[in-house]
């Protein structure tokens, strides 16, 4: 299930991931609020990669970390593994965390400076307590697992580059032994040539560890290659979503289409974002939010939100005036 309100969109099974109706606010200042995430939903299959892109703010990290309840939703519900997480009490929602796990884009601060690379990676399994089924020799494995030599687990973070601290964090997050691996710009603060090491790492741990991965990026090109389905983000809510090759070859939404248009002049800059100004997620816009920067909006566009149509198999838009022709799948 995607999109807005409550028709399924997907029907293949039964997902790892379902997401309904997401809402998440926060407070702002003079009583204001903060519509980070606005009534999206959508299915992450097990062994899926899911890919989440938009331009900054557009809530693709507040997405994620409502799906590890981390802020608890304002409203919505977010189902794993067909149980709805909102009903757990803290002990069995302590549990269910360690099947998902989230790596984030600064690997350097993500770690305790303080803490050894062994007291790091095996702290969670001395936490969570499912020391037993790891020993020290596997503890080295897993250390090894991610390129790092374990002769090396005595030293602290700051003597590893950044590439090398995100390959900890990524056995950290292992050593829990997760379903969900959740990677928030896990390659943003890298340089390019350790980029790729990571995203191969990545690839090559989610066959190993048979993953479902839900992966954020403003990287086109990382998330198409990563990537099985991507949902489109802009404001809070979801334009476009669907098959990986889908959404790249046939972009139909025009939000997607001004993204995946990026070029050099083109007033798109290095991140992906387009020219003219983001409306403030404290008043975003009515009706579909993209009308103030679209170039195809209408009068409809400026009073009712787009409900979502279908586009191919797996192939979904939420738009008055698609770039594209709308099709029939029974
Ligand atoms: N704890 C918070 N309190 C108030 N506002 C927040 C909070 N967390 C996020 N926001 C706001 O919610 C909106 C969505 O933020 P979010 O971090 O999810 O966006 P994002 O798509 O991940 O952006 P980026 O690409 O920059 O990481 C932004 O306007 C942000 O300022
Ligand atoms: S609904 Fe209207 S404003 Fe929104 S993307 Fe489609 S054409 Fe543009
Ligand atoms: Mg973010």
């Amino acid at each position: 299930m995607v999109g807005i309100g409550t028709t399924s969109l997907r029907s293949d099974g039964s997902p790892l991931i379902r997401v309904e109706n997401l809402v998440v606010e926060f407070p702002a200042a003079k009583g204001g609020v903060v519509q980070a995430v606005s009534d999206v939903s959508f299915d992450v299959m097990a062994g899926e990669t899911l890919g989440i892109v938009g331009e900054s703010g557009c809530g693709k990290s507040t997405t994620a970390k409502a799906v590890i309840q981390l802020p608890v939703p304002t409203s919505g519900t977010v189902s794993y593994d067909d149980t709805d997480l909102a009903s757990l009490d803290k002990e069995q929602l302590r549990k269910v965390r360690t099947d998902l796990q989230m790596i984030f884009q600064d690997p350097i601060s993500a770690l305790n400076p303080r803490r050894s690379i062994w007291d790091i990676i095996s702290e969670g399994v001395e936490i969570w307590g499912t020391h037993g089924a790891w020993t020290d020799a596997r503890l080295d494995e897993l250390i090894r697992s991610v390129g790092i030599d374990p002769q090396y687990k005595d030293r602290k973070p700051f003597q590893f580059s950044g590439g090398q601290c995100q390959r900890i964090s990524i056995a950290r997050a292992l050593a829990l032994d997760p379903k969900v691996l959740i990677c928030d710009e896990p390659v943003s603060a890298l340089d390019v040539s350790v980029q790729a090491q990571i995203l191969n790492l990545l690839d090559d741990l989610k066959s190993e560890h048979d993953l479902t991965m839900l992966f954020i990026s403003h990287d086109l090109a990382v998330v198409r290659n990563v990537s099985d389905r991507v949902l489109v983000m802009y404001l809070g809510r979801v334009a476009e979503v669907g098959d990986a090759d889908s959404i790249f070859d046939n972009p139909t939404h025009p939000y997607t289409q001004a993204l995946l248009s990026a070029v050099p002049g083109s007033g798109i800059s290095d991140d992906g974002s387009l020219s003219g100004e983001l409306p403030s997620p404290l008043n975003p816009p009515s009706g579909c939010r993209f009308h103030t920067r679209c170039s195809y909006a209408t009068e409809v566009c400026t009073t009712t939100v787009p409900e979502f149509e279908q586009f191919g198999e797996d192939h979904w838009v939420a738009c008055h005036h698609p770039q594209g022709t709308p099709v029939t799948i029974t």
